[in-house]
């Protein structure tokens, strides 16, 4: 079993806090935040209760393919893609209660100049390996396939839809002409191998390095799904790795014979922790340098630790630190706490299935909800292993724990000292030996919980934050206020003070894990500004002060709410046709009659809804042969927003028609089901406007 012995967690005085930049290319789910964003913003908010001196950076990650695949799917540009999901993702981590100082963007002047820097200083140090190599070449597209464009089947494990860098099933990375029985997503054909130039990280040269500062220094410290991962690729033995891609998007190599190349977006992305701090420290008026840089004396260093997903192991526990070693003057991550993958309802999380719970889609269900769901996720965390979310778990959670012990505690000791003591904080008299017993758990509380945090053990920290409540529970079922009260008011006042010490105790501790529960609760008993350092004391609050009237810190939720988000991602599910609800067969007819049917494909470019009809969207569609409108019955089914830009399929010879007084010149198609469900009919890849259907 895996023993963290040497565990010290050695006390920093500043920390530099990051969690993995998503791309901005679609919204975020429960995924996302469960593996890189609540685990970090917990620690973050612990360190800062602690005085802790922190900054806690994250940003958009804006190049890559998974941007231009993006792009080329909606349509559109590659900045339009980052500019939209930049923004909509900012504001979700925001309304969700993430508390970033600076979300960045891998877009900006700074971050290009920074990662250009790097580049630049590990080239005139002579890091580089200079290669030409052969690479595959999409001969339809006349273009070098980028990893993500190539998928195959994984040489490691055989998976068949492995992409050319990494692949998603075993964990693995490997150069795209390893895969085998390659494809190209652009043509959906076998690329070519044609000969082209880059500039290679020797991994290899890293070695032994990375054997002594990782497999030696991080052993019995790093969490072991992440120690193990890397023990297992430094076992396989490293290989040099290209960190410059042909590519039309991302930061230009800055080199004179490089025209046509950009840098590697795992080259630029992490560099990106490193220019958000820049731009963050230039605001503030602080040194970045402190953040990141080595020191002259080891203990002013900054502490600094990535929070990511599984599947950025390989490029921030070796890939990253070689680059910052060979760059030279970098503090190195003290730590890589990542998490596993989190599924949903026992299937894989996947953005392309819609199987997701989706974060901003949750803030808009339920509002004012946001502790709710970090408590599940946190309860719930894929700490050492793949776990799963479920709609059922997360209304039990919330009911029976939230709620029940929780709330149900704070309610009753504020209730009772307004019904007996009129709301004032009463006194206490003698502790009999239950008092002395409970005081003493309770300052065994803070230490207990800061412990599982400084392991990185979310889950276990959270469940003891809960079992203060229970023991605040369990001490006013033993001492039963409310039959003492009408004999002993002295000593009920006393039990309802402890019962008032305990929730103070209670906001601080859960500050980390349910910040507007915790803000929300110090408010209700007027709790002053206290630190990590102060709980366990039973002190916190004033004899004769006012605690203000119960409010509920959580609401039961009902099974009407639960069963609507299922009933949501069932909708998502491919619908499994029963043969009977099939319309029958049309009558036969002959190639001529298709023929006379013009269907062409083109593009929305404008979109708006009908006025006085629910049904109707109006178009004005590229055609290729011209710029036409054209209405449709789909506005229960598609929002004019997410129209524009969309690629269509469209009968463009059928003569125009009056429809609310718009002439409509053509009908795009569309596929019904048996439940009057319509969806778009696309090409599944973006083709030239006025292409012809046959
Ligand atoms: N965008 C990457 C992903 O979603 C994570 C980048 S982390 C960084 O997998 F360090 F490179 F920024
Ligand atoms: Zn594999």
């Amino acid at each position: 079993m895996f023993v963290q012995k040497k565990f010290v967690q050695k006390d920093f005085k500043r920390y530099t806090i990051t969690s993995a930049l998503p791309y901005a290319n679609g919204p975020l789910h429960i995924g996302h935040i469960a593996g890189a964003y609540l685990p970090s913003d917990i620690f973050v908010r612990y360190l800062r209760s602690k005085g802790k001196e922190v900054t806690y950076v994250c940003g958009s990650d804006e190049h890559g393919a998974a941007i231009t695949l993006r792009a080329k799917k909606e349509g559109t540009t590659p900045q339009a893609i980052i500019d939209k999901y930049h923004q909509i993702n900012k504001n979700t981590f925001e309304k969700f209660g993430i508390d970033f100082d600076i979300y960045h963007r891998t877009s900006s002047d700074i971050h290009h100049e920074t990662s250009q820097e790097f580049f630049t200083n590990l080239y005139e140090k002579g890091e580089f390996v200079e290669k030409e190599s052969e690479q595959f070449y999409d001969e339809e597209y006349c273009q070098f396939l980028a990893d993500r464009y190539v998928t195959g089947t994984c040489p490691n494990c055989n998976y068949e839809a492995a992409y050319g860098d990494q692949c998603e099933k075993c964990g693995t990375s490997h150069n795209s002409t390893d895969l085998i029985n390659p494809v190209s997503t652009l043509s959906g054909k076998a690329p070519i191998l044609k000969s082209t130039k880059h500039w290679y990280l020797p991994l290899d040269k890293y070695q032994p390095w990375l054997e002594k500062w990782l497999i030696e220094g991080k052993k019995g410290q790093w969490k072991p799904n992440v120690y193990g991962q890397c023990s297992s690729w430094l076992k396989a033995g490293l290989q040099p790795r290209a960190m410059t891609r042909d590519l039309d998007w991302g930061v230009d190599v800055p080199l004179p014979d490089a025209e046509g190349k950009k840098l590697y977006v795992w080259l630029d992305a992490p560099i990106g922790y490193i220019s958000a701090t820049k731009a963050w420290a230039a605001d503030k008026g602080k040194n970045w340098e402190d953040y990141w840089k080595t020191q002259k004396k080891k203990e002013d260093e900054s502490c600094l630790i990535h929070f990511i997903g599984k599947d950025n192991i390989v490029f921030h526990c070796i890939i990253f630190p070689a680059i910052l070693h060979a760059h030279g003057g970098y503090i190195l991550p003290q730590n890589v706490p990542a998490n596993e993958f989190l599924n949903l309802e026992g299937d894989k999380i996947s953005t392309s299935r819609n199987w997701a719970v989706w974060l901003h889609e949750y803030i808009e269900d339920f509002p004012d909800k946001e502790d709710v769901l970090r408590y599940v996720l946190c309860a719930n965390a894929p700490e050492s292993k793949d776990n799963d979310f479920t709609w059922k778990d997360f209304q039990a959670r919330n009911n029976n724990e939230l709620v029940a012990i929780y709330g149900n505690f704070v309610n009753r000791a504020v209730v009772l000292t307004h019904k007996y003591f009129d709301g004032k904080l009463p006194k206490v008299s003698a502790h009999e030996a239950v008092d002395q017993e409970v005081l003493k758990e309770l300052a065994e509380f803070p230490s207990r919980i800061a412990d599982s945090l400084d392991k990185y053990r979310f889950r276990e920290a959270l469940a003891h934050v809960m079992d203060l409540a229970r023991l605040g529970n369990k001490y006013l079922a033993e001492t039963e206020p409310w039959k003492l009260i009408k004999t002993d008011e002295k000593r009920t006042a006393t039990i309802l003070n402890i019962a008032l010490q305990i929730a103070a105790n209670l906001s601080i501790v859960s500050l980390p894990f349910l910040p507007r529960t915790s803000d929300k609760l110090a408010q209700m008993i007027n709790l002053g500004d206290f630190t990590w350092s102060d709980a366990g004391r039973a002190d916190l609050l004033f004899v004769g002060q006012n605690i203000e009237k119960a409010t509920l810190l959580f609401e039961k939720i009902e099974d009407e709410a639960i069963d609507k988000q299922i009933e949501k991602l069932e909708n998502s599910k491919p619908v499994q046709q029963t043969v009977e609800n099939v319309e029958p067969q049309k009558k036969e007819m002959i190639f001529d009659d298709f023929m006379k049917m013009d269907i062409r494909i083109g593009t929305i470019l404008e979109a708006e809804a009908v006025p006085k009809s629910n049904k109707l969207l109006k178009f004005k569609v590229d055609t290729g042969i011209d710029t036409r409108t054209v209405l449709s019955g789909i506005a229960k089914h598609y929002s004019p927003e997410e129209m524009v830009g969309k690629q269509v399929t469209m009968l463009v010879n059928l003569a125009p028609r009056k429809i609310m007084g718009i002439e409509s010149q053509g009908m795009i198609l569309m596929a019904e089901d048996s439940e009057g469900q319509l969806s778009l009919l696309q090409a599944d890849k973006n083709v030239q406007n006025g292409s012809q259907v046959s």
